[in-house]
């Protein structure tokens, strides 16, 4: 990162069981191997757990934004009893962004139609970007793909550094200012 001070990037996972310790977290390790080669200045990772409670993941994310510049959640995006991860994240969020989890369902669900269950959300809280992915590892990659182009766009945007990142669409930082790729 360019900035002096170099934020973490947060990863929460969200998950009764793997909160328990009856299940391994899959989802938590899965986007940090993503996302570590991509980021080559190497920020430290935070990584969480929390029960799929509601003041839980408001809180978790409420603290991670005050060290992260970018917080990942994974899991609870579906629309069972215990899954509420997008209503947390909009406890926590001042602001919210559509497009990240409209790119996401518009473009997995061709592979795979059951994209259209999760309710992934996005939004800022602070400086910090935080994005809703669903728990599955396997739909981590996939999301992540279609969405890693505008991400550190969207944390510069959103007050944070400016990140170097493989893959990245480029930052319009020349006049007009105003204007996004
Ligand atoms: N999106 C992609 N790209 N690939 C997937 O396999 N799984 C779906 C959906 N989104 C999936 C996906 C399924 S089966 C569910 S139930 C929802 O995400 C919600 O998952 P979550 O509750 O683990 O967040």
């Amino acid at each position: 990162m360019n900035s002096p001070k170099m934020p973490a990037i947060g990863v929460l996972t969200i998950s009764d069981r793997a909160f328990r310790g009856v299940y391994e977290d899959k989802g938590g390790p899965e986007v940090r191997r993503w996302l570590e080669p991509r980021i080559p200045s190497s920020p430290p990772f935070e990584m969480r757990i929390v029960s799929d409670e509601r003041d839980l993941i408001r809180e978790a994310i409420e603290e991670m934004s005050e060290i992260c510049c970018l917080v990942i959640t994974t899991g609870g995006t579906g629309f069972g009893p215990r899954d509420v991860t997008p209503e947390a994240t909009a406890d926590a969020c001042e602001v919210l962004i559509p497009g990240f989890g409209e790119k996401m369902r518009a473009k997995t669900w061709d592979r795979v139609p059951t994209a259209i269950l999760s309710r992934a959300i996005a939004g800022r809280r602070g400086t910090c970007l935080v994005i809703n992915l669903p728990g599955n590892p396997k739909a981590i990659a996939e999301c992540l793909e279609e969405i890693w182009p505008a991400i550190p766009h969207a944390i510069e945007t959103a007050g944070g550094p400016d990140i170097e990142a493989e893959g990245a669409a480029p930052a319009p930082h020349d006049p007009p200012e105003k204007s996004c790729p």
